[in-house]
């Protein structure tokens, strides 16, 4: 496209955050729609957030994601966050509306959208949450009125109490918490319909590791991973290779990019387009890797 003295800017920032995919997926969907708008990466290191996001009012950046460290710093520097994003104490998008800083958290939208649009009915299931970070509170605080039950398992029991503690003060649902053993996995996944990996594990380079042995998964049941890269995680090739429902990490981070596009533009994302353009630059990645090992 052509950049001229019209065109807006809207940009991602972390630290690193050479790898992030949200240019490209952005990129694309501009292109699609021949809209005048580019999508940069900023490295932003901790003590200059405050710095980055004035910046952000002053050049009329209009639209921002955030990740890694800064989605909880964030929001003490915004005007208004929106209640999702406050109970999961994340913000990975920002609105310029004229000037005031609206925060949003799309990983839950993401993840229910993924679900959704993969035909994974949610009413009346019981669901197993791997996890308890900032990703599985999104996604749980999203799932909460949709499914009927939901066990959280985490490394760190505490934190898995806690935010099911937290959960079940805001929703009328069975909500449970407790710590991430092979035993309590095996056991939880007896009842389980959707089984959500909302942990880091199986992530490039440990693509082979899993939580969960493949005996313990059944074909009923519907498994997503929040990890996208590998595409397919040892985790979703074993649920796969037994017959169950998989959906990919790929899913969850389109939805919720398609979410923070329609927060800025409020307008229809185009998500194939998006769709596309993550799912070229991962293989392109894989290959670059392994080529240079
Ligand atoms: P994110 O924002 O992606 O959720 P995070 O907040 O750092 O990132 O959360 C990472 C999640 O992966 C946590 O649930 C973490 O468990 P702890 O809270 O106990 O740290 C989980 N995790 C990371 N490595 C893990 C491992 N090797 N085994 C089990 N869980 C792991």
């Amino acid at each position: 496209m052509e950049i001229s003295g019209r065109t807006r800017v809207c940009c991602v920032i972390g630290d690193p955050i050479e790898h992030t995919l949200s240019p490209l997926m952005h990129n694309a969907a501009f292109k699609h729609l021949k809209l005048d708008l580019v999508y940069v990466a900023f490295r932003v290191r901790k003590e200059e957030l405050e710095n980055a996001v004035k910046g952000m009012c002053s050049l009329g950046i209009h639209g921002l994601n955030v990740t890694m460290p800064h989605k909880n710093a964030i929001i003490k520097y915004l005007d208004e966050v929106d209640s999702t994003a406050k109970f999961i104490g994340s913000v990975n998008t920002v609105l310029n509306n004229d000037g005031k800083l609206m925060g949003f958290n799309t990983d839950g939208l993401g993840a229910l959208k993924a679900l959704k649009e993969n035909q994974v009915h949610l009413d009346g299931k019981k669901l197993l949450l791997l996890g308890a970070g900032g990703a599985a509170r999104a996604i749980a605080f999203q799932l909460a009125s949709e499914v009927e039950e939901i066990r959280i398992l985490n490394r760190d029991g505490e934190k898995a109490k806690q935010l099911a503690k937290a959960l079940r003060e805001k929703f009328n649902r069975k909500i449970v918490g407790d710590t991430l053993s092979a035993s309590n996995i095996k056991e939880q996944l007896k009842d389980a319909d959707i089984l959500v990996n909302a942990t880091s594990v199986g992530m490039h380079p440990n693509s082979e590791q899993t939580l969960v042995n493949r005996e313990w998964l059944k074909p009923n049941m519907a498994v997503m991973d929040i990890v996208y890269n590998p595409v397919e995680t040892r985790l979703l090739r074993d649920a796969k290779s037994v017959g169950a429902k998989v959906v990919y990490g790929t899913e969850m981070l389109v939805f919720q990019g398609a979410a923070s596009f329609e927060i800025w533009f409020n307008r229809p994302a185009p998500v194939e387009v998006m769709r596309k353009a993550v799912l070229r630059s991962i293989n392109e990645v894989n290959v670059s890797v392994e080529g240079a090992s």
